[in-house]
C-alpha cells in the first residue's frame, strides 16, 4: 500500500472512495494499525481520557502530546500521521500557536496538525498552513469547548447552530484545511458540508455521508468502558478478551501450569554441579 499524504484526501473525495482514520497513542497500536492499510492515525487529545484517566481532554498538555506523536510515529509507515493540537495550545497567540504546531513536525514526526474551531480559529489556521503545516479541521461538538457548550451535546441541532457550522466549514476551506471532522452533528447537515466543500469531510457521530470516518480505537476495540457514545461501534470484546486472558494467566501461574519448562532457560548441568 502507497503512503497517505495530505494530497491523497482530496483525490480519494474525488475517487469517492471513504478515507479511514483512527487514533492511536502508543507504538505497538499504531505498528498493529499500519498494518491494516488504514489510511490516517491521528494521535487525539483524547488520550487524555482512553490513556490518561482524565475526565475530559481539558487537562491534556502540549508535552504529553509530543510524547505519544513520537512513540506512534515510530510504529507508523504508510498512514497520514496527524497530531491534535491540545486546548490552550493554540488560543493564546498565532506566535504560539505555530510554533506548536512546529513541535508536532519537529519534535513529534507528525505530518499535519488537526484543531477545533471555525471562525476564531481562522487567522491560526492561515499562519500555520503558511508555515507550511497542513491543518486538518474539526467542527461540531469539539470536546474542548465543553464548558461553552455546557457539556457534550450534539451541535447544529437547530438553524442558527447549523448554519453556524456550515459558515465555518466554509471558512476552514478557504484557510487551507485539508479536511475537516464533523463531530455530533445531524446527518443532513453533515450531508449538506460534504456536498459543499471540495475537502472530505470526516464523520464521528455526524452520520452516513461523509467523506470518511474516525474512531478512537479504544471504544472500536471495546477497551474503554467508562463511556460509550452512540455513534461508537464495537468490533471486538477486548475488554473482554483483556479480562478473561489476564483471569487464566493468574489461574494457570497459581495452579502451577504457567511457566512451564518450555518457557525455561535449562542450567548447564556442571554449572549446577559446581555451585
Ligand atoms: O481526540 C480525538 O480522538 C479526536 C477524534 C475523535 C476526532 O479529536
Ligand atoms: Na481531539
Amino acid at each position: 500500500k502507497a503512503k497517505f499524504t495530505v494530497r491523497s484526501f482530496k483525490s480519494t473525495k474525488a475517487n469517492g472512495r471513504r478515507i479511514s482514520m483512527l487514533t492511536a497513542y502508543d507504538y505497538t497500536t499504531a505498528c498493529l494499525l499500519d498494518e491494516t492499510g488504514v489510511d490516517c492515525l491521528l494521535v487525539g487529545d483524547s488520550l487524555g481520557m482512553v490513556m490518561l484517566g482524565y475526565e475530559n481532554t481539558l487537562r491534556v498538555t502540549m508535552d504529553e502530546m509530543i510524547h505519544h506523536t513520537k512513540a506512534v510515529a515510530r510504529g507508523s509507515r504508510n498512514a497520514l500521521l496527524i497530531g491534535d493540537m491540545p486546548f490552550l495550545s493554540y488560543h493564546i497567540s498565532v506566535e504560539e500557536t505555530v510554533r506548536n504546531a512546529g513541535r508536532f513536525v519537529q519534535e513529534g514526526d507528525a505530518e499535519a496538525v488537526k484543531l477545533e474551531g471555525g471562525q476564531g480559529m481562522v487567522d491560526k489556521i492561515r499562519a500555520i498552513v503558511k508555515a507550511q503545516i497542513p491543518v486538518l479541521g474539526h467542527l461540531g461538538l469539539t470536546p474542548q469547548s465543553v464548558n461553552a457548550f455546557g457539556g457534550f451535546k450534539v451541535q447544529g441541532k437547530d438553524f442558527e447552530t447549523a448554519r453556524q457550522i456550515i459558515d465555518d466549514a466554509l471558512l476552514l476551506q478557504d484557510a487551507g484545511v485539508f479536511g475537516i471532522v464533523l463531530e455530533c452533528v445531524p446527518d443532513g447537515v453533515a450531508r449538506l458540508i460534504t456536498e459543499k466543500l471540495e475537502i472530505p469531510t470526516i464523520g464521528i457521530g455526524a452520520g452516513v455521508h461523509c467523506d470518511g470516518q474516525v474512531l478512537v480505537i479504544q471504544d472500536l476495540m471495546g477497551m474503554f468502558r467508562k463511556m460509550r457514545p452512540k455513534f461508537v461501534k464495537t468490533y471486538a470484546d477486548g475488554g473482554d478478551i483483556t479480562v478473561a486472558a489476564v483471569k487464566s494467566y493468574i489461574k494457570e501461574l497459581r495452579s502451577g501450569a504457567f511457566p512451564a519448562p518450555e518457557h525455561s532457560f535449562p542450567v548447564d548441568e556442571n554449572v549446577l554441579a559446581a555451585l
